[in-house]
């Protein structure tokens, strides 16, 4: 288990840290410090570019050495982050042509991070250039354990550029993918409008125009992007890897906020990173969904540090407030505690701290810390980390090699979110993560634990696979998914799905694409209710409700064909008509949800699957409390977390044994606010 800080003594006084005469003196306090609470890591260097490099050729890394040298003493590892985010200012004087374009054309200007283009030649040689002396410099230092990536790829609305350089690219891309024009205007549907073209040179950027751009051309750009983007990753993985092989490769990623494809990313490295921005209390299923999400970007071939091969990092765990809500309160006693085990819960095998101390310079500075701006270690939140670090000291043999197994996955594609989000929608009030997080929260909140998968993955392994809204569905995807029930599985497809496949044509053979056959029917029309109209479901046998559900947002207009009608709606035109169907396909079964209610119809929904699908709960406990389970052949370790502002009580039906108390709990027990147990069976 790693348990860290990132640390960056550049930003608390010039030069580094101390006095004139004593220029590192706050080193060495920082080291202790740093042992005390339990740190055995930290990341630095993401953004010190124009330190190690001041002038072009002239490069300085001894300053980051002695640090290193520091924490060699006191038994520290690091992470170094190559600084490629943020472009030193004479690089982008020199080359402008570096920074990029908006979509108006318009230079976004240097003097910040991600002032970069990732299409430009230069940027590449010189980001190599750095790369290659960093790792010469301190690539041998005996306490480097992984390198990071530049850092928040895609960050600030980076994920595109409309550069000159980006465009030769772009018509390169479109080449090797459509081979020639005629095929480049009949599968990109240019004949809409009479936007044919006649020479690959010809296709647009989808620059800022009058309305807006063919839908097909923009999804071929949000590829094109994050292909290029992940280029630019995969430029610096390799060249890591042939300077030093042995040091594993890593990159920061967030859930769902950013426009690339974090799969796709996910195979450049050697294992994955996330950015926690838990902070405030947020529902605990909404954070349990993000990081899942991010554990499942990369199933194999993980290499975590120390030789791991399961689970991700988090190489930034808000320590305390943020600094980008409109009111940044701080982060309440006890909270850093649960959402840190939270991250571990669902598979963290290390965790830092973002950041060591708050900056006295610069556009963060009143952004939580470990360490106040006065460095002193008086302050709350560094008692609070230091005690995590001891218990999680404690905890690391009992979870060394455990991970987090799951029999249920939701299914999710970038290429269908971008579709969602950039093209005209039937119901501008459908947001496909209210959708899935109503499947998710039904899952999380029965204690059933869940991955994410892209639709072409291998889903053998899953007793349920939930496909909330594939609007974009390619037909090898369909062809993949009627596999997985054919040989027994249990799907779950919603309305909303195969309406466009993976060149956004509309299929004439009827909704959803390629699947009738599989769901045994036909969605004929779909409906689009405003917020605050419904229809009602009429529910019969499998399927037993424990109240009215409400149909939401979109009814489909379902024509059974051989599929079993188990649930209709019960007004306006299509009274009568199926929602809710199921097929026996092969030896599996493919249900149809033709519609979004609330979350009490997916609980009930959850029931019924569960039993369906023989899908046992990992603990039974109040669905307050959050459960989930690290396990490896030798045992299961189970984790509670209250994430309520008041006692939960707890009924054990058999003892359980607490690693982080040493006591046996029998009977009930009252899990304080925000508390913790990790258990395992006492045998
Ligand atoms: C992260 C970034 C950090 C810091 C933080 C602020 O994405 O990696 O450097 O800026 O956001 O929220």
């Amino acid at each position: 288990m790693y348990f860290g800080v990132d640390y960056y003594p550049e930003q608390w006084v010039y030069p580094y840290a101390g006095t004139a005469d004593k220029p590192e003196e706050a080193w060495q306090r920082d080291v202790e410090l740093m042992v005390a609470a339990g740190v055995n890591v930290v990341r630095m260097g993401e953004f010190t570019w124009g330190l190690v490099e001041p002038e072009e050729g002239k490069y300085n890394f001894d300053w980051m050495r002695r640090a290193m040298d520091l924490m060699a003493k006191a038994g520290i590892q690091v992470v170094l982050g190559t600084p490629t985010a943020a472009p030193p200012v004479w690089l982008s004087r020199k080359h402008p042509e570096i920074l990029p374009l908006d979509e108006q054309g318009l230079r976004k200007h240097e003097g910040t991070r991600r002032a970069y283009c990732m299409n430009s030649d230069v940027y590449w040689e010189h980001s190599k250039r750095i790369i290659t002396a960093m790792a010469k410099a301190l690539g041998n230092h005996p306490q480097l354990i992984a390198w990071q990536i530049d850092n928040g790829l895609g960050g600030h609305f980076t994920e595109s550029s409309f550069n000159e350089e980006t465009r030769r690219d772009w018509v390169a891309w479109l080449k090797a993918k459509y081979e020639t024009v005629e095929k480049l205007n009949d599968l990109l549907g240019l004949r809409f409008w009479a936007q044919n073209v006649t020479a690959f040179d010809d296709v647009p950027m989808p620059m800022r125009a009058p309305t807006v751009h063919n839908p097909a051309l923009v999804l071929d750009w949000m590829r094109f992007s994050s292909d290029t983007l992940v280029a630019y990753a995969r430029m610096q993985a390799d060249l890591l890897r042939e300077l030093t092989p042995n040091i594993p490769v890593t990159h920061n990623l967030r859930a769902l906020t950013r426009e690339f494809d974090h799969f796709d990313l996910a195979e450049v490295l050697d294992f994955v990173s996330i950015d926690s921005n838990a902070t405030i209390k947020t529902k605990s299923s909404e954070l349990a969904c993000e990081i899942d999400m991010l554990r499942s970007l990369k199933k194999s071939g993980i290499r975590t540090p120390g030789g791991g091969e399961n689970g991700f990092w988090v190489i930034e765990q808000k320590a305390g407030n943020v600094d980008w809500q409109d009111v940044n309160s701080l982060v309440r006693p006890g909270v850093v505690r649960m959402f840190t085990y939270q991250l571990v819960s669902r598979g963290a095998a290390g965790v830092l701290y973002f950041r060591w101390r708050q900056p006295r310079i610069g556009s963060e500075k009143f952004y939580g810390a470990v360490l106040t701006h006065d460095g002193r270690a008086q302050n709350r939140v560094y008692q609070e980390i230091k005690e995590i670090g001891l218990e999680l000291k404690r905890l690391a043999p009992v979870l060394h090699n455990t991970r987090v197994v799951a029999e249920a996955a939701i299914l999710f594609s970038h290429d269908n979110d971008w579709n969602l989000r950039h093209v005209k929608q039937p119901n501008s009030h459908f947001r496909l993560r209210d959708h899935l997080q109503l499947y998710y929260s039904a899952l999380h909140d029965r204690n059933i634990a869940v991955d994410f998968a892209r639709p072409a993955e291998d889903l053998s392994k899953y007793k349920l696979v939930i496909a909330p809204s594939l609007q974009l569905l390619g037909g090898g995807e369909a062809d993949l998914l009627k596999l997985y029930v054919q040989n027994g599985g249990t799907l779950v497809g919603t309305f909303n799905t195969g309406l466009v496949d993976e060149h956004h044509i509309v299929p004439d053979d009827g909704f959803p694409h390629s699947m009738t056959d599989l769901f045994g029917l036909e969605v004929q029309e779909f409906d689009a209710l405003p917020p605050g109209e419904e229809n009602h479901l009429a529910l019969k046998s499998p399927f037993n409700p424990t109240q009215m559900h409400p149909a939401r947002l979109w009814c489909d207009i379902i024509e059974a064909k051989g599929c079993q009608v188990i649930g209709t709606y019960s007004k306006d035109f299509y009274a009568n008509r199926p929602a809710i169907t199921m097929n026996q396909y092969g030896a599996g079964r493919a249900i149809y949800i033709g519609t979004m209610s609330h979350q009490a119809f997916y609980y009930d929904l959850v029931t019924w699957l569960r039993q369906l699908c023989g899908l046992a709960p990992l603990l039974k406990v109040p669905d307050t409390v959050e459960v989930s389970m690290r396990q490896n052949d030798q045992r299961k370790i189970y984790f509670l977390i209250n994430h309520q502002n008041s006692p939960v009580r707890i009924p054990f039906f058999k003892p359980m044994h607490d690693f982080l108390t040493g006591r046996t709990f029998t009977g009930n027990y009252d899990l304080p606010p925000h508390g913790v147990l990790v258990l395992d069976e006492q045998t």
